[in-house]
């Protein structure tokens, strides 16, 4: 007997507060593996949440998330992670290596200090997001979108096959956006399943193979044509839609 394999993300009745009130409220998704995954919906729609709690950084009040199969609980370490840029402390004192490093302390125990295969593993990681140049540098030196994409390598050294991303794209400039997405898109064409918040509207259904869009409840989880739909987007951006007519017009929805 065959089973089909598990999906890379599987949540089911997903509802997560704060101070009892839902930031998301019975959700329940499939996610394939080998994907680029858009997340899209309007500010404190819930998708960081969202990403928190495929981490497990949140608990939820009901509902469970599955990686691979495994309740994320037991999961810990199978999904990286690269946060809002937001919430990084950039004058932190530490070399561009060693943040890739970073991504490997989950698999170096406590007692052991990082070997030369960690080493290589960032350095991989850091040619992958084409940053090895910048290896000594300080990351505080460095531009936003090459910060961004050094915490894309530390994700990367991470091993994991699920990455999930908290609007990368959030403050950089068009060519970082170019150099961003062709990591996405490396890193998917090497099996990796990648889940990005994305809050442009007007470039989701170029960048990405299925959009989710959510508003406290999932309102849609399809391909781009299924989901960038006026009937879709009216009820989750109520009057703020206008701005988006010509996105809908231009993906040519039937
Ligand atoms: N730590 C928190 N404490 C209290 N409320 C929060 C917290 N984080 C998020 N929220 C609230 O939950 C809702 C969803 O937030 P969030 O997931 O950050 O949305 P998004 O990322 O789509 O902008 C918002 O109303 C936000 O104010
Ligand atoms: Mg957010």
């Amino acid at each position: 007997m065959t089973t089909d394999p598990p999906f890379a993300i599987a949540v089911e009745h997903l509802t997560v507060s704060y101070n009892a009130r839902p930031a998301l409220l019975d959700v329940s998704v499939n996610i394939e593996t080998d994907r680029l995954i858009g997340i899209i919906g309007p500010n404190g729609a819930g998708k960081s949440t969202f990403i928190k709690a495929v981490l497990g950084f949140v608990k939820p009040d009901l509902g469970t998330v599955r990686i691979k199969g495994i309740n994320v609980q037991n999961a810990k370490g199978q999904v990286a992670y690269v946060p809002q840029r937001g919430a990084v402390d950039w004058d932190f004192p530490i070399t561009v290596k060693e943040v890739a490093l970073m991504g490997r302390y989950q698999q170096i125990p406590w007692y052991a200090s990082p070997k030369k295969k960690d080493w290589d593993i960032a350095e991989e990681a850091l040619q992958m997001v084409r940053m090895e140049e910048f290896s000594n540098r300080q990351i505080g030196e460095l531009s936003g979108g090459q910060q961004q994409r050094v915490f894309m390598a530390r994700a990367l050294a991470q091993g994991s096959d699920i990455l999930l991303l908290d609007e990368p794209f959030a403050g950089v400039d068009a060519a970082t956006e170019r150099a961003i997405l062709d990591v996405l898109e490396r890193a998917k064409k090497s099996g990796k399943t990648l889940v990005v918040v994305h809050h442009d509207l007007s470039t989701a259904a170029e960048y990405f193979d299925k959009l989710l869009l959510i508003k406290q409840r999932l309102y849609a989880y399809g391909s781009p044509g299924e989901v960038i739909r006026e009937d879709l987007l009216s009820q989750v951006y109520e009057g703020r839609l206008r701005i988006f007519s010509d996105v809908i017009k231009k993906e040519g929805n039937p």
